[in-house]
C-alpha cells in the first residue's frame, strides 16, 4: 500500500497545491497515485515520497522552471520535461530516476558549482542548504571546470538591511526571492537585472536593499535556497538546532511561527507554512523585530517605592505582592471597596487576561476592571452585539479569496495588519474590485498591479455621514437583497431604518459636501458595493476611534445586512484588530460589565455559575471604564490600580489628564518587561514576560485561538500569570493554577463559546475559531451562516451627529493619526529593535497647500496645537494628506502625540476619539512645554531607575 506523505508537513513538495474535483491518475516510478488535475508531475512525485531534485521550485511559488535540475522521462513524450512545470495527465507515465537523468542533472549542477564559492564549512547555511543538498542528491564529487574564466565571486556583499544580507556570490538566479517578493508579498521589490551569465538580482528603488522598496518582510530569505539571502542572526549564532510552535506578539493577525532556537536562545523566526492565519508569510515585525525580549532594558527583577520621587528598591516576588496586597487592603479599608480596580492588556494571553479579570471581581470584590480595547475597539464589539449579535468578525482571513468587492475603510492593512493585506493584495491581482474610504491615501490606493477603483477621502468625522450616504443610494435604487433581508432581519427595523436613510438629508448629494467627497463617487461605490458579486467590509480604528465610532460600526453591519453580503465566504463585516489579542481581551471579560463571552454581570444566572466556580459573591453593577478610573482618580476616591501588560500613559488620550490621574492614586502596581511611560508613576514594578517566555493562547482577528508556547524560561523569575497568581494569594484570594491548560480549562467550562478549546484539542487541530462548542466541535470560521446569533438582523438607526471637535479659525486643521509598518503601537517593543532603522521618529505629515501657506518645509520642527495641548514635531510634506488634513503616527512617547488629543469619546463606549483633533501647525523652533517637562520627568525616573537600591524595604514599608 501506498502511504501519502502528509502535505500539512513542512515537507516542500515543490509547486503549490491545486483545487480540482478531477483527479487525474499516473505512474511514476511505477507507481499509481491521484491528484487532482493542474497538479505538477513534482508535486505528484513527492506525495509519493518520491524526491525529485529542485533548486527553483517550492511548493509556496508557482512553478518557474528556470534551474533545470527537476527533469524527467515521460513516456511518449520528447526530450526530458521540467517536472516542476508539467502538469499530470490521465495515464502518463513518468520515470524520475534513469542513468540520462542522473548525467543530465550531474552536469547542471556541476555548471552551478563552478561559480559558486566553495567555503561550504564555513558557510553560514552549511547543513540548511538545498544546493549543498542537490549536490548530494545528484551525486556530484568534482567540477571540470576551474574557477579561471569570468565568475560572480566577488561580488560585493549588500549589508545595508538590518536583518539580512545579500551576498551575490552565492546567487544561482533561481528567481525564488523574486517571486515570492510578488506572489507572497506583493511589494514587487526584486528583478533579476541583465542576461544570461549578467543576471543578477536586485533591489528596485535604491541602490541597496534598505534604501529600496522592500519592506523587510522576509519572504524573499525564506525562499531563498542558498545562503544568498540570509538572515544577520544565523550568520551570527549558527544554524538553529530545534524549534517550538508558537504565535506572533505583535498585531491580530495572529501569525503562526516557527521559534528556532539554538540552546535557549532564539536564532530565528520563521512563519510557518501550517499556520492557518498566515499561510508561511510574515511581516518584519513578527519575523525579525523579537530583539527587544531579551534587550539590556528589560526588568527582571520586582521593584518596590513609597512616592514615585523615590528610587526604586529591588525585592523578591514575595515582599513586592505582599506590599502590593497590603496597600491595595489599606486604600480599600480608607477609600472603600471601590477604590482600587486593574487593567488587563490586549497584549497578553487569555490565560492572563482572564485572571486579571478575576482576580478584580474575585480578590478586589468591584467590577473595576477595564482594557485597552476601550481605547480601540469597543466600538465594534457594541456595534456588532447590537445588529448580529455577536461582538466579532465573522469571516476568516482566508475568506477575502472568495471576495469580488472589498471595502476597506478606516483601516491601512499594509501597514497595520500586513500579512492580511498581502494575501488583499492577491486577490486584488486576481480581479477583486476596491473601494477606500479613508481620508489619507494610503498604500492600497494605488499598489503595484492593483489600485482602488474608489478612494472616498473623506473629512475626517464624517464616517455616518458617508454610511448613511452609501446606504441611501442603494435603498433608493432597489439595490437591496430584499430576499435576504426578508428572510433574515427583523422586517419592522428595516422599515424604519430604510424610511430614514432614504430621506433627502441622507442623499450623497446632501451628505457629499459634508464629507469633501463628490455625489457621484458615493453613488458609483456604493452600487459597486452593492452589485458586484461578494462584497466584504474590512475596516480599522478610522471607524471606531470617534465619538460616533459605535453608530458607525453599526452602519456598517447595516450595509452588509441590507446587500445580503453576511453569512458565508467572500462578504461579511471583518473588524481589523490592531494589537495581538484585542478580540481575546474581549472574549475574556474585561470590559466592566461583562462576564466572559460577553455576557452581562447584571445577568444573575451568569453571575451565579461565576460565582460558584470562584466560590465568591460578585458584585452585579458594572464596574469603571478606564475614563471613569481617571476621574474618580483626580476627585480623590479611585486610589489603587494593578495595571498588566498596558501603558496607558502613552496609549491614552489626553496625556496631561492621565498622568495627573496617576499622580493622584497612591498605589499604582505595574507589571511590564520595560519601565514604560506608566511605570514612571508607579509604586510597584513586577517584571513582565515576553511572548516567547510563557505558555498561553491568543485570539486573533478572526477569532482564531492559537497556542503561545514557551521557548525560554522568563528573565523576571514569573510569567504574567503566575505574578497574577502571586498576588491573588497574597490578597487572601486562593489561585492554585500551575499550567496555562488549567485556566483555559476554566475558561471553558465557564464560556459557552469556548466549551470545546483545550490546549489537546488546539493541539491537534492547530488553532481554533470560536465558538467551539458541542454544535460546532472544530470551531467556526464562518459565523451567521443560517441565521444570526441574536436569531434576526436588527437594522440599527444611524443618524449622524457632528463630532464637537470642529474646526475654526484658531484650529483649522483636522488632526487624524495612524500606524506605520516598522513600529507597533506604543512602540516600546520595536523602538528596541532595528525597525528604528526605518522611522526612528514621528512626523507630522502635511498637505504641501498647507505647508506653503505656513512658511512650513520639509524636515523643519512644527507646533501642533490643539484645545488639549501642545507639542512639537517634525514636518514631512506629502499628498498622502488632503489639504486641511494632518496626520502622525504615535510610536515614540516624547511625540506626545495623545497631548494633543481630546478626550472626547464615543457615546455608547467611550472610545476616544482620536482620529479628530483640530489643531493649528505653525513653525517653531523649541520643544513644546510638555515635553520639556516630559523630558525632566522622564530623566529623573531613570535615574530612580538605575539608582535602584537593595534591601532597603524597611524604609519603603514604614
Ligand atoms: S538570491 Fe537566492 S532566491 Fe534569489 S535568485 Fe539568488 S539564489 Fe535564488
Ligand atoms: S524582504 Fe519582502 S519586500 Fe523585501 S525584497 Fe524580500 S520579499 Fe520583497
Ligand atoms: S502580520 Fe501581524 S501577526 Fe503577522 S508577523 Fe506581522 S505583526 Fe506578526
Ligand atoms: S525545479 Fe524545475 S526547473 Fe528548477
Amino acid at each position: 500500500m501506498i502511504t501519502l506523505f502528509d502535505p500539512k508537513t513542512d515537507i516542500d513538495l515543490g509547486t503549490p497545491a491545486r483545487d480540482s474535483q478531477v483527479q487525474v491518475t499516473l505512474n511514476i516510478d511505477g507507481r499509481s497515485i491521484s491528484v487532482p488535475e493542474g497538479t505538477s508531475v513534482m508535486r505528484a512525485a513527492a506525495l509519493l515520497g518520491t524526491t525529485i531534485p529542485k533548486l527553483c521550485a517550492t511548493d509556496s511559488l508557482e512553478a518557474f522552471g528556470s534551474c533545470r535540475m527537476c527533469l524527467v522521462e515521460i513516456d511518449g513524450m520528447r526530450g526530458y520535461p521540467a517536472s516542476c512545470t508539467t502538469p499530470v495527465t490521465e495515464g502518463m507515465t513518468v520515470h524520475t530516476q534513469t542513468p540520462k537523468l542522473a548525467t543530465l542533472r550531474r552536469n547542471v549542477m556541476e555548471l552551478y558549482i563552478s561559480d559558486h564559492p566553495l567555503d561550504c564549512l564555513t558557510c553560514s547555511a552549511n547543513g540548511n542548504c538545498e544546493l549543498q543538498t542537490v549536490a548530494g542528491q545528484v551525486g556530484l564529487r568534482e567540477v571540470r571546470y576551474g574557477y579561471e574564466g569570468e565568475n560572480h565571486l566577488e561580488d560585493v556583499k549588500d549589508t545595508s538591511n538590518p536583518y539580512f544580507d545579500y551576498d551575490p556570490s552565492k546567487c544561482i538566479v533561481c528567481n525564488r526571492c523574486v517571486r515570492a517578493c510578488e506572489e507572497t508579498q506583493g511589494t514587487f521589490a526584486l528583478t533579476i537585472t541583465g542576461r544570461g551569465f549578467e543576471s543578477r538580482v536586485a533591489a528596485a528603488g535604491g541602490d541597496n536593499f534598505l534604501d529600496s522598496e522592500c519592506v523587510s518582510c522576509g519572504a524573499c530569505v525564506q525562499a531563498c535556497p542558498t545562503a544568498t539571502l540570509m538572515e544577520k542572526s544565523v550568520v551570527e549564532l549558527g544554524q538553529p538546532e530545534r524549534s517550538v510552535i508558537t504565535t506572533c506578539a505583535y498585531c491580530g493577525v495572529g501569525c503562526s511561527f516557527r521559534a528556532e532556537m539554538k540552546g535557549d536562545q532564539l536564532v530565528r523566526m520563521v512563519p510557518d507554512k501550517n499556520g492557518q492565519a498566515n499561510h508561511g508569510h510574515s511581516c518584519v515585525k513578527g519575523r525579525f523585530a523579537w530583539g527587544y525580549a531579551t534587550h539590556p532594558d528589560r526588568i527582571t527583577k520586582p521593584m518596590i517605592r513609597k512616592h514615585i520621587s523615590d528610587p526604586w528598591q529591588e525585592v523578591s516576588w514575595d515582599e513586592a505582592v505582599t506590599y502590593a496586597a497590603s496597600e491595595f487592603r489599606r486604600l480599600q479599608q480608607k477609600y472603600g471597596r471601590d477604590s482600587i480596580g486593574g487593567i488587563t492588556s490586549s497584549r497578553c494571553t487569555n490565560e492572563e487576561t482572564y485572571l486579571v479579570q478575576k482576580l478584580v471581581r474575585a480578590a478586589f470584590g468591584n467590577n473595576n476592571v477595564d482594557t485597552c480595547a476601550r481605547v480601540c475597539h469597543s466600538p465594534t464589539g457594541y456595534g456588532l452585539k447590537q445588529t448580529l449579535g455577536e461582538s466579532a468578525g465573522t469571516q476568516s482571513f482566508d475568506s477575502v479569496m472568495q471576495a469580488d468587492v472589498i471595502l476597506v475603510m478606516g483601516a491601512n492593512p499594509s501597514d497595520a495588519h500586513p500579512v492580511f493585506a498581502s494575501q488583499l493584495k492577491r486577490r486584488l491581482r486576481e480581479g477583486a474590485r476596491l473601494i477606500v474610504i479613508d481620508p489619507r491615501r494610503i498604500d492600497l490606493v494605488d499598489t503595484v498591479h492593483a489600485r482602488a477603483e474608489y478612494h472616498l477621502a473623506l473629512r475626517p468625522g464624517t464616517n455616518v455621514a458617508m454610511l448613511n450616504a452609501l446606504a441611501h443610494v442603494i435603498i433608493t435604487e432597489g439595490l437591496q437583497n430584499q430576499a435576504f433581508i426578508d428572510a433574515r432581519c427583523e422586517g419592522s427595523d428595516f422599515a424604519t431604518w430604510s424610511e430614514f436613510v432614504s430621506r433627502a438629508e441622507n442623499s450623497p448629494e446632501a451628505l457629499g459636501p459634508i464629507c469633501g467627497v463628490p455625489a457621484a463617487d458615493i453613488r458609483a461605490a456604493a452600487r459597486l458595493y452593492a452589485t458586484g458579486g461578494n462584497a466584504a467590509i474590512y475596516y480599522g480604528l478610522g471607524v471606531t476611534e470617534h465619538s460616533q465610532g459605535s453608530t458607525s460600526v453599526m452602519g456598517i453591519a447595516n450595509l452588509a445586512m441590507a446587500t445580503g453580503n453576511i453569512g458565508r465566504e467572500g462578504v461579511g463585516v471583518n473588524p481589523l484588530r490592531g494589537q495581538n489579542n484585542v478580540q481575546g481581551s474581549c472574549d475574556m471579560g474585561s470590559f466592566p460589565h461583562e462576564l466572559p463571552g460577553y455576557r452581562h454581570i447584571s445577568n444573575e444566572v451568569v453571575r451565579a455559575q461565576f460565582e460558584q466556580a470562584w466560590n465568591v459573591t460578585l458584585q452585579p453593577d458594572p464596574g469603571l471604564r478606564i475614563p471613569n478610573m481617571f476621574e474618580s482618580a483626580l476627585a480623590g476616591s479611585f486610589k489603587g490600580l494593578y495595571c498588566q501588560g498596558e501603558d496607558i500613559a502613552q496609549s491614552d488620550p489626553n496625556t496631561q489628564h492621565v498622568t495627573a490621574a496617576l499622580s493622584a492614586m497612591e498605589c499604582v502596581v505595574v507589571q511590564d518587561i520595560f519601565l514604560n511611560e506608566t511605570a514612571k508613576f508607579a509604586h510597584v514594578f513586577l517584571p513582565g514576560s515576553s511572548f516567547l517566555e510563557k505558555d498561553g493562547t491568543f485570539t486573533n482577528a478572526e477569532r482564531r485561538i492559537s497556542r503561545v508556547r514557551k521557548v525560554m524560561d522568563p528573565l523576571g523569575g514569573k510569567a504574567d500569570w503566575e505574578g497574577t497568581v502571586a498576588l491573588a494569594n497574597a490578597l487572601g484570594y486562593p489561585m492554585n493554577y500551575t499550567h496555562p491548560s488549567q485556566i483555559m480549562d476554566e475558561i471553558a467550562s465557564l464560556t459557552p463559546t469556548f466549551t470545546n478549546v483545550s490546549y489537546a484539542a488546539l493541539d491537534s487541530h492547530g488553532s481554533l475559531q470560536w465558538p467551539c462548542n458541542a454544535e460546532a466541535p472544530d470551531g467556526t470560521p464562518t459565523m451567521h451562516i443560517e441565521e444570526f446569533v441574536r436569531g434576526k438582523g436588527r437594522f440599527m438607526l444611524t443618524g449622524y451627529v457632528p463630532t464637537e471637535e470642529k474646526v475654526n479659525s484658531r484650529y483649522p486643521l483636522l488632526l487624524t493619526t495612524g500606524r506605520i509598518l516598522s513600529q507597533y503601537n506604543v512602540g516600546a517593543q520595536t523602538r528596541r529593535t532595528d525597525n528604528v532603522a526605518w522611522h526612528d521618529e514621528d512626523r507630522l505629515e502635511i498637505h504641501p497647500t498647507d505647508a506653503e501657506s505656513r512658511g512650513i518645509n520639509e524636515g523643519d520642527w512644527v507646533g501642533i496645537g490643539s484645545r488639549a495641548g501642545q507639542t512639537v514635531l517634525r514636518a514631512r510634506i506629502t499628498e498622502r494628506v488632503a489639504p486641511g488634513v494632518v496626520y502622525t503616527t504615535f510610536h515614540f512617547p516624547e511625540s506626545g502625540a495623545n497631548v494633543i488629543t481630546t478626550d472626547n469619546s464615543d457615546w455608547a463606549t467611550n472610545c476616544p476619539e482620536y482620529k479628530v483633533t483640530a489643531v493649528e501647525v505653525s513653525r517653531v523652533y523649541h520643544p513644546s512645554e510638555w515635553q520639556k517637562r516630559f523630558q525632566e520627568f522622564s530623566d529623573e525616573q531613570h535615574r530612580l531607575l538605575k539608582d535602584r537600591g537593595r534591601g532597603a524595604k524597611a524604609e519603603v514599608r514604614r
